[in-house]
């Protein structure tokens, strides 16, 4: 899956901006008062126990749930709770965790549906610019969306949001399920490349020493509120974080500092803390 988002993708990445953000699902909130930023060229990632409302935070952002205290600001747009099309129209792409493409669908008719919003001459350009990116998608186009690999799968989701060029892009855990190796290609050239040319990503991860490796700068949330933010490297230097998230282990790119050896790679060992 040799990715040519480079020459493909010149993207205009917008500012995100999260502001007090509180919201639930009817009863008490599940998340409260969170404020984060990222900005054009930077990935951003969210990390935290599960439970922790990474992903409730994701739907407050995109129009899937209401938002009852805060707000949302996309480029100079306040997006606070438009509808997701209104969302999606503002340019932003939102790649769920589950629910990520129309099972029965083939890849093509998914592709298309991403570009609902297009004019209908367009889609067809749009459709072979996600292909030049994801070109293994190329080869199964007729194929139901069902029965792709998890890989597979998640390049169709990302390619589904691509359709409709987004400057912003809001992943939640495009890595789950998947093999190690096929996850660090993921994030290391596909989610750092819309980054790299221009856009912006604010990403959610189990894998939190493979993200680290990837991110600009990192919220760690905990019981529905920020928990701390920083830099990879102020958080690697954080024993707190370190315990929490790295667990010790093997992986590259995060110093020495605590935790144990045979702590499984997985990059799910996180637990509650705090
Ligand atoms: N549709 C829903 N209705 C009611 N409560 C929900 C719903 N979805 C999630 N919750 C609750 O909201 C809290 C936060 O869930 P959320 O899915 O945001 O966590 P998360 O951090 O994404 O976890 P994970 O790492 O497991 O994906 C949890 O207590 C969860 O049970
Ligand atoms: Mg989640």
């Amino acid at each position: 899956m040799s990715a040519d988002i480079a020459s493909a993708l010149p993207l205009t990445g917008l500012p995100l901006r999260a502001e007090g953000v509180t919201a639930g699902y009817g009863g008490d909130p599940v998340i409260r008062g969170i404020t984060l930023s990222a900005d054009p060229g930077e990935v951003v990632s969210l990390v935290g126990p599960n439970g922790s409302g990474k992903s409730t935070l994701l739907k407050s952002m995109v129009g899937v749930i209401r938002i009852s205290a805060g707000s949302v600001v996309v480029g100079n747009r306040n997006v606070t709770n438009l509808a997701p099309e209104e969302i999606a129209r503002a340019a932003v792409g939102y790649v769920p965790q589950v629910d990520d493409v129309f099972a029965p669908l083939s890849v093509r008719e998914n592709l298309e549906m991403g570009g609902y919003l297009l004019p209908r001459k367009q889609v067809p350009e749009r459709i072979d610019r996600v292909l030049a990116i994801f070109p293994r998608l190329a080869t199964m186009l007729t194929r139901r969306a069902g029965k792709l690999s998890g890989g597979e799968r998640k390049m169709l989701a990302m390619g589904r949001v691509l359709m409709l060029d987004p400057g912003v892009f809001l992943l939640d855990e495009p890595t789950a399920n998947l093999a190690p190796m096929i996850a660090a290609s993921l994030l290391e050239d596909q989610v750092r490349a819309l980054a790299a040319h221009g856009a912006t990503v604010l990403i959610v991860e189990q894998r939190a020493r493979a993200v680290l490796a990837i991110s600009d700068r990192t919220y760690v949330l905990g019981g529905g509120e920020v928990r701390m933010m920083g830099t990879p490297a102020e958080l690697s230097g954080s024993p707190e974080f370190v315990e929490s998230f790295l667990g010790g282990g093997s992986s590259h790119a995060v110093p020495a500092g605590g935790g144990n050896d045979d702590a499984q790679d997985t990059g799910e060992d996180s637990h509650p803390h705090g």
